[in-house]
């Protein structure tokens, strides 16, 4: 059997992007601002119901610019989750600031927001959450413990194009938040990101962090980066903006098929979308439980001796890398339920042409 992946990137039709590639050659404009990008950019915002959207050349150099644009003193510590990609923590510490690891909901998965005041000191700046396969951070209690203790709030939406938290984009909440349109994501500008946000001032900051901090031919105003979006890019972008919802349907008819197979399984838990938000349809994870008769390993080892290839989305945690993990300042309180949820997690393959074989080999193998 060929390999099954994880995902496959939406790609629109080929003769539709060849003609948009077409239009680009033509204007002789392929990067910097052009006019495919500033549309998308234009039409994110009300696809995304945000006020602000600026994009970016990827997920990662969005959270980058996300941070240095909230003005962190340098070496102050930003409480955020082991449970996501290298990228969130990663981009702290190239901030020159320092990650603080908090345990995780096990429902969610996301920052335990009970357990956030416990560590914040007088050193912390921010909380940085991540609303990890679209399961959306408390982002209620978040807000009440920035408030309270005067700190920004940066969502890492990487896995949540389109959800809405009764009916307000995700996008809205905290300082700012990023989302990324790799090509793994369900909106895909093949490499690409952005950040939203309602401040209005960040706008013209953030414009300039991620053009060198360059205001004008002659004055550079800060050290900023370059993480513009190239025409190609936002055309990508622009097609897809056009067929992502046929495939969101999709996945939900494959969700369906997952959830009536799988939910019958003792010892298989799917974690469930609260009813007030509306699903991206990212990730398909399933946690295993005690009572189920293998490990979570056994259980991904199968599924590669058929050639199917799970993944352990989020082992190990990011509190396990070497570069984290014996430092008592990043990793200083238990990590109970991320310790005890990297082992049992495992995303199932989840795209839009899965076929009705697959989906059953796929959940034979778990029953
Ligand atoms: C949670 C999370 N944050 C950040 C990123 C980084 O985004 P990008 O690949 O667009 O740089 C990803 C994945 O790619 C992710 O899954």
């Amino acid at each position: 059997m060929n390999k099954v992946y994880l995902t496959r990137p939406l790609l629109p039709d080929f003769d539709d992007f060849i003609n948009v590639s077409k239009e680009i050659y033509e204007t002789q404009w392929i990067t910097n601002m052009g006019e495919k990008h500033n549309l998308l950019e234009h039409i994110l915002k009300d696809e995304l119901k945000v006020s602000h959207c600026s994009l970016f050349n990827n997920g990662t150099t969005a959270l980058l610019v996300a941070l240095k644009a909230m003005n962190l003193p340098v070496g102050s510590e930003v409480i955020t989750t082991p449970f996501t990609f290298a990228a969130t923590p990663h981009s702290i510490v190239w901030n020159c600031l320092k990650p603080v690891f908090c345990d995780i909901e096990p429902n969610t998965m996301t920052i335990d927001a009970d357990k956030i005041e416990e560590l914040i000191t007088t050193n912390t700046s921010a909380i940085l959450g991540v609303h990890v396969y679209g399961f959306p951070c408390n982002v209620k209690k978040i807000d009440e413990i920035a408030k309270k203790y005067n700190l920004k709030v940066i969502y890492d939406s990487a896995h949540c194009f389109s959800t809405e938290i009764d009916g307000v984009g995700i996008g809205n909440y905290g300082d700012i938040s990023m989302f990324s349109f790799h090509a793994t994501k369900l909106f895909n500008t093949i490499e690409g990101g952005c950040l939203t946000y309602n401040d209005d001032k960040l706008e013209k900051k953030i414009y300039n962090l991620r053009n060198f901090g360059i205001k004008n031919e002659e004055v550079v105003e800060e050290v900023g980066i370059n993480g513009k979006m190239n025409e190609f890019s936002a055309a990508m972008g622009l097609l897809n903006l056009q067929i992502y919802k046929e495939e969101q349907n999709k996945r939900k008819k494959v969700k369906e098929y997952y959830d009536d197979r799988l939910s019958k399984i003792q010892g298989i838990r799917v974690p469930k979308m609260p009813d007030n938000v509306t699903n991206s349809y990212q990730y398909y994870p399933i946690v295993i439980e005690d009572d189920y008769p293998i490990s979570r390993d056994e259980l991904y080892d199968r599924f590669r001796g058929n050639n199917i290839l799970v993944r352990k989305y989020f082992y190990p945690a990011c509190s396990d890398y070497e570069c984290y993990r014996d430092d008592t300042s990043i990793v200083r309180t238990s990590l109970d339920v991320v310790n005890d949820i990297k082992n049992r997690v495992l995303c199932l393959p989840y795209y839009g042409d899965l076929s009705i074989e697959l989906l059953d080999k796929i959940c034979q193998i778990v029953e």
